[in-house]
């Protein structure tokens, strides 16, 4: 069972430790693999409009994520999400239940559409995963990540309609 709620100070015990192995594994996120506690807490929970987490029944954290504008102003009605899953949770469609949470509520915080900015090419998982929710690659960026085990690879720029507006 996977309840997907809203981020609460507490959870930051749990959630931080995830998101520091992530970064500091370097293959998936821009985040340096030096960043601060105090720099993941600005970038997950301070500057997104709201963050999640996916939990168990017991309330074990199963992975977690934001969701933010992709820009200032005018193009604010398109937002952008970062999704992290634990390593023992992978697998068993906490991604995709936060995924298809996050479109949801993307379009009752007023969002139109959502933007990934940066999938790494050789995260194929991800890649898959998101196709499957209807995400479609709109942008090859040569070269974009500097991924810490295999250097420059190339990243996907990713994009969903949520709402069709005339
Ligand atoms: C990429 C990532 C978010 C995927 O999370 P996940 O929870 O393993 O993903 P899911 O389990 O929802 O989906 C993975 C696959 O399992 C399948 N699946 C879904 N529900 C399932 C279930 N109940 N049982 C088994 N498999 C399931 C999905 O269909 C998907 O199949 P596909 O690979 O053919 O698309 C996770 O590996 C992760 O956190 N990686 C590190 C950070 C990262 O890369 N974030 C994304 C950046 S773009």
């Amino acid at each position: 069972m996977i309840l997907v709620r809203r981020f609460e100070n507490a959870d930051w015990l749990a959630v931080w430790p995830l998101l520091q192995a992530t970064f500091d594994a370097g293959d998936t996120y821009a985040y340096s693999p030096q960043s601060t506690e105090a720099e993941i807490h600005e970038a997950w929970v301070e500057l997104p409009s709201a963050t999640y987490v996916a939990v168990d029944l017991q309330g074990h954290l199963l992975g977690t994520y934001f969701i933010k504008p992709n820009q200032p102003g005018l193009g604010a009605h398109v937002c952008n999400c970062g999704y992290v899953v634990s390593p023992a949770a992978q697998g068993r469609g906490v991604a995709s239940a936060m995924c298809t949470h996050s479109q949801a509520e993307a379009v009752s915080l007023g969002f139109l559409a959502m933007q990934f900015n940066l999938v790494v090419s050789t995260n194929e998982r991800a890649v898959r995963l998101w196709q499957h929710l209807g995400f479609a690659v709109v942008g090859t960026l040569a070269q974009a990540f500097r991924h810490q085990r295999l250097g420059l690879v190339d990243a996907l720029v990713m994009f969903k309609t949520l709402v069709d507006v005339d």
